[in-house]
């Protein structure tokens, strides 16, 4: 399908600039599954990847997007046949490889799945990698012990892409899931993905002493920075803290407190994972894991679109899973 349309990352760490080119297939990087893409995501990642606020590109000219998903058109591994459905994501992808804002890309097996059945190509990039990291913290949070009858579930910048899917989640696995949001305006929103209730950032309170009154079982923080230190002084006993993000600053400050005197545990959540946990995870995310509310999450934009969503992504705009259609695209 030579050439065909893609959105590439140039120039430098400090002199990042992005546009729509044209590639041929002789450009796209080695590997052994080549993919016709269909659908990719925007992940705060890409947006930081794209704008250079984020020292995220490791490659330069690199195709932006850390997630994708198609239908393999050749492979040299056995794991895969043409015409499978997958979903490319993770690791180099987007990063120091061309990834999927392009019709087509080529890539280590490693970062492949098949879209497990029951779900559309669509459907998994909904998910991408921002379902997936949330499928992961939940995934860790269980094997630390949470329970639906323990307590609450904090899930903050909750209009987020990883935060809607968790929530959603959440809910259906019959957790009271507490959102906080930025946009207490999205309030509705966050309830119809099954959030108990909602609370403004600005309304939280989670005090200044070392340990503060107990109201959660388990939170998973997007933000990092303020907003983390106070979950982890308001966590009650044997809580658990999945550590995802930091749109909120990559610096915090607490005392150990809480881990030793309340057995708080934070737990780091990285999904750039070996192919028996994304097999399992994508398992789980087409099964018990199963947003319930995939269509009212996403949004779906045409490639044109990228750009614009990236602004908003950076400036704290968007609401759940932006979606682009790369077939579509002239
Ligand atoms: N560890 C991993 O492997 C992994 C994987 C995926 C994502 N992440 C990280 O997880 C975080 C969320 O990713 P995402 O794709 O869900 O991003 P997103 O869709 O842009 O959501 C982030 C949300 O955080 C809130 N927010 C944004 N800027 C903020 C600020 N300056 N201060 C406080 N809140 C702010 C907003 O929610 P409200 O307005 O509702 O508060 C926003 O919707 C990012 O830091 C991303 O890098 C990590």
């Amino acid at each position: 399908m030579d050439p065909f349309k893609a959105y590439l990352i140039e120039g430098a760490p400090e002199s990042v600039r992005a546009g729509f080119t044209q590639l041929t297939e002789a450009q796209l990087d080695p590997g052994e599954v080549t993919v016709r893409l269909q659908y990719a995501s925007v992940n705060y990642k890409d947006a930081l990847a794209a704008t250079g606020k984020g020292r995220i590109i490791r490659r330069f000219p690199c195709v932006g997007g850390i997630d994708a998903a198609g239908v393999v058109e050749a492979s040299d591994s056995p794991r895969f046949r043409p015409g499978d459905t997958v979903i490319v994501h993770s690791h180099g992808f987007g990063v120091s490889h061309h990834g999927g804002y392009a019709q087509s890309a080529r890539v280590p097996v490693d970062w492949v799945n098949l879209v497990p059945q029951g779900l559309t190509a669509l459907d998994a990039a909904s998910i991408g990698v921002a379902g997936y990291t949330a499928a992961l913290a939940v995934d860790l949070m269980e094997l630390n012990g949470i329970a639906p009858a323990r307590g609450k579930v904090l899930v903050n910048g909750a209009t987020g892409g990883v935060a809607s899917v968790a929530i959603d989640m959440l809910a259906r696995l019959g957790y009271e899931v507490v959102a906080v949001t930025g946009k207490p305006a999205e309030a509705a929103y966050l309830k119809e993905l099954g959030a108990a209730s909602v609370v403004a950032a600005s309304e939280l309170q989670t005090g200044s002493r070392p340990l503060e009154s107990a109201q959660w079982q388990a939170a998973v923080d997007s933000l990092g920075g303020e907003p983390l230190a106070g979950i982890i002084r308001t966590t009650q006993k044997d809580g658990v803290i999945a550590s995802i993000g930091n749109a909120a600053g990559i610096a915090f400050s607490s005392t150990v407190m809480p881990f030793i005197l309340r057995g708080v545990r934070l737990v780091g959540v990285n999904s750039d994972n070996d192919v028996p946990t994304r097999e399992h995870l994508w398992r789980r995310l087409a099964g018990d894991l199963r947003p319930r509310h995939l269509e009212r999450i996403r949004e779906v934009v045409p490639f044109d679109a990228l750009p614009r969503v990236i602004d908003d992504v950076i400036a704290g705009r968007n609401r759940g899973r932006k979606v682009i259609s790369l077939a579509a695209a002239a």
